[in-house]
């Protein structure tokens, strides 16, 4: 439990890092992510907001992409936290994205600027969309 406290924290520290190369000129709203993989790597992401304002991504889903595109498909956990006092959470297109990638234990660490955080299980969070669609 200690272990995972301190993982926590670990990956929440890489998120509050990540967050100063947030691109949000338009929301103001900065945004880190960290997503720790099986292996033990930690894949970073901020969100990159754009003037066409749907080609927004989240912290989150630079985060999954950047890993996935380096050949890794396999994670454990993902920390987010932005600016505010409000712990986020991951909005329903990186739950559904991640939900192609992570397994129902996976581990969702929500945040804030003051390093609180709650701990979530991912099929919590996303539930009944287990079953993959092309099998
Ligand atoms: N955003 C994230 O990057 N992750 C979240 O979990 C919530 C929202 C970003 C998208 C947009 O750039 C800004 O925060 C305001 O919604």
């Amino acid at each position: 439990m200690d272990n995972q406290k301190e993982q926590f924290g670990m990956l929440l520290e890489a998120a509050e890092k990540a967050k100063k190369n947030a691109y949000a000129p338009f929301s103001d709203f900065h945004v880190g992510a960290a997503l720790l993989a099986k292996n033990g790597q930690i894949f970073t992401g901020v969100n990159i907001e754009n003037s066409s304002y749907g080609a927004t991504n989240c912290a989150e889903r630079t985060a999954l992409f950047k890993a996935v595109s380096e050949g890794v498909r396999e994670f454990a956990a993902i920390a987010v936290l932005s600016d505010s006092e409000e712990l986020i959470y991951p909005c329903g297109i990186c739950r559904q994205a991640l939900n192609d990638f992570v397994d129902d234990d996976f581990i969702v660490v929500c945040g804030n600027c003051r390093k609180e955080y709650e701990v979530y299980r991912f099929r919590d969070l996303l539930p009944h969309v287990g079953i993959p669609l092309f099998e």
